[in-house]
């Protein structure tokens, strides 16, 4: 037996087995959202929502297109007509390597970029061919909390109040102990209010859902829960991520026309009502990799220094649950640009 072994087979056979990706692709991952995160980073505080996105999918575009995959976007800038580049189902890689899916938010937090705030990163999810939700550019209702609590214990069709209580009574404190991540929109008035009189607190967010769902598998963020309305893209890679760090997620899309409702059927909806777990949106092996573009809960930002930028990454799988972060400095930055 290897020293320290449990003559069960080492870590790595261990691990080989259960993979479906391979493991080296996790830290290619992390190399396309550093790429996006610089180059969208030039942007930042220039007001130019815009300038910001093109650099971030220009770059996470070129990165991909160079790896030994044969990689298709499943969600990504929008429909073909819409978006011209990484838009879903687009081949990107070489062609040459596995068949993988891909979920994408090259520049998560535009708005908090051209603004300069907490929380915009570049986001990207790839996982085995068929296993991601191929969710329509829509809204989607969430409800999210982190790891190690009993499954089921929150429901989207719970009331705010009786999701907190459960919550409360799961963590053995009081419900005023509970903080409550929400976006602030008009749309989330009663939530907020209905999270308020229950005695929880509420952390509004201007932006950026995908950082406030992992938010809550962080004691440090001080965020317990996640509730609300959001991008349903955003949705299924917040629960790709939880699929590989632990953490419970559902989330029902919202269609409000017809024209919206098209859209889900065309990508294979076949229920608007279906109330999806994180389990059900990304069900099979998946990577999840992030680098922060202005620091945030999870992530510090790029920042400058002599000679190059620093960047900071987390890259992690579903498959051995690994969460990775990298913090990496990178020279001349006009090979950037
Ligand atoms: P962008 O990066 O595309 O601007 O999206 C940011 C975001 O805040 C998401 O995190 C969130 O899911 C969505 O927009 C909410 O949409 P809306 O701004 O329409 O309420």
């Amino acid at each position: 037996m290897a020293p320290g072994g449990t003559g069960r087979g080492t870590g790595t056979e261990m691990v080989e087995k259960k993979a479906g990706l391979n493991r080296m692709l996790a830290l290619e991952m992390g190399r396309v959202t550093e790429r996006a995160a610089v180059c969208s980073a030039l942007w930042v505080g220039r007001g130019d929502e815009k300038s910001a996105d093109q650099a971030a999918v220009d770059a996470m575009r070129k990165e991909l297109n160079v790896l030994d995959i044969d990689g298709t976007v499943v969600i990504g800038e929008g429909e073909r007509d819409e978006a011209p580049m990484l838009y879903i189902g687009e081949k990107v890689g070489t062609g040459k390597g596995p068949k993988v899916d891909i979920a994408l938010d090259p520049l998560e937090g535009t708005t908090l970029t051209a603004k300069a705030m907490p929380n915009a990163m570049a986001v990207l999810a790839a996982a085995e061919g068929g296993t991601l939700l191929n969710a329509p550019d829509t809204y989607m209702d969430k409800i999210a909390i982190g790891g190690g609590f009993p499954e089921g214990l929150i429901d989207l069709d719970a009331t705010p109040a009786e999701n907190i209580k459960a919550l409360a009574k799961a963590k053995k404190t009081d419900v005023s102990e509970i903080t409550v991540c929400i976006l602030d929109r008009p749309r989330h008035a009663e939530l907020i209010r209905a999270v308020r009189e229950v005695g929880a607190r509420v952390t509004l967010i201007t932006d950026g859902d995908i950082a406030g769902v992992i938010a809550t598998t962080d004691p440090e963020t001080g965020v317990d829960l996640y509730m609300g309305v959001g991008g349903a893209p955003e949705g299924v890679l917040a629960a790709a991520a939880l699929r590989c760090i632990g953490g419970q997620m559902q989330g029902r899309l919202v269609t409000s026309s017809e024209e919206q409702k098209a859209r889900a059927a065309k990508m294979g909806v076949k229920d608007f009502n279906k109330k999806y777990d994180h389990t059900e949106m990304a069900s099979g092996d998946v990577i999840f990799a992030a680098t922060g573009v202005t620091d945030g809960w999870l992530l510090d930002g790029i920042h400058h220094r002599d000679g190059g930028v620093t960047t900071h990454t987390i890259v992690m799988r579903s498959a051995t649950g690994t969460v990775r972060r990298l913090k990496s400095f990178h020279a001349y930055l006009d090979k950037f640009q």
